[in-house]
């Protein structure tokens, strides 16, 4: 049996983009590599979890020592979360496509010289969202806010309107190198405001919030 100040508990992360399908070759997506959520997951498994670890196709291989589901979808991925509870925590760390093509084709679009296909969007599940409210929410809910502007003002509004304990939060704009990089600068908003910490590698921020998180949830009842 695991040990560690994280064993007995059960924790699901998200990690990775989704892929929204246009057609069966062809998809949209959101920008991820899937490395920091990784790096969440192997930094709770070393605590001693039990992760379950919902991931898009991701860049990067995934943890071992997880229950590893693999999905395609946001819907999909919702699906996987939804049945992995209950649990203890919930960390959302995916890049979920917020839209999908609703009028996905069956078969291989064709070029045609009469003209470009008209894609039309549905509106994707919010699976942070719909957690943070459910009745099997978890104890402790974590999402993620990747944002390029007023990083601090953003993700303290974003808090309130998902519904979750904490929000991780990173400028993501081109100049800080962060997406697709191997150092990350966060910002962990909480009921009690913002905790800056400061430039370090994604594998630290991973240790750190995983030090966080079993903190958080002693004296939570198992
Ligand atoms: O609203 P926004 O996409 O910026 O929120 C980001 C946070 O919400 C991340 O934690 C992400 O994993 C989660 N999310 C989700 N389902 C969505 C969109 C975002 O779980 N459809």
């Amino acid at each position: 049996l695991a040990d560690g100040p994280l064993a007995g508990r059960k924790i699901v992360v998200t990690s990775g983009p989704t892929h929204e399908p246009i057609d069966p070759v062809r998809y949209i997506a959101n920008r991820s590599s899937g490395a920091q959520g990784t790096a969440i997951a192997r930094a709770l498994v070393a605590l001693g979890a039990e992760v379950v670890f919902v991931t898009g196709p991701a860049d990067v291989a995934p943890p071992e020592g997880v229950v590893l589901k693999r999905v395609e979808t946001a819907n999909d991925m919702r699906k996987a979360v939804m049945e992995a509870l209950p649990a203890d925590a919930a960390i959302f760390a995916a890049a979920v496509a917020d839209w999908r093509v609703s009028n996905a084709a069956d078969s291989k679009m064709k070029k045609t010289k009469t003209g470009l296909p008209a894609l039309e969007f549905a509106e994707n599940p919010d699976i942070l969202a719909d957690v943070s409210k459910d009745k099997a929410r978890p104890a402790l809910v974590v999402g993620f806010a990747a944002e390029t502007d007023d990083v601090i003002e953003n993700a303290t509004a974003k808090r309130k309107r998902k519904g979750c304990d904490w929000i991780v939060a990173n400028d993501v704009s081109p100049k800080t190198g962060i997406m697709g990089g191997s150092e990350n600068a966060v910002t962990i908003i909480d009921e009690n405001g913002a905790d800056n910490w400061p430039r370090m590698g994604k594998d630290q921020v991973a240790r750190k919030l995983a030090e966080r998180i079993s903190e958080a949830l002693q004296g939570k009842q198992k």
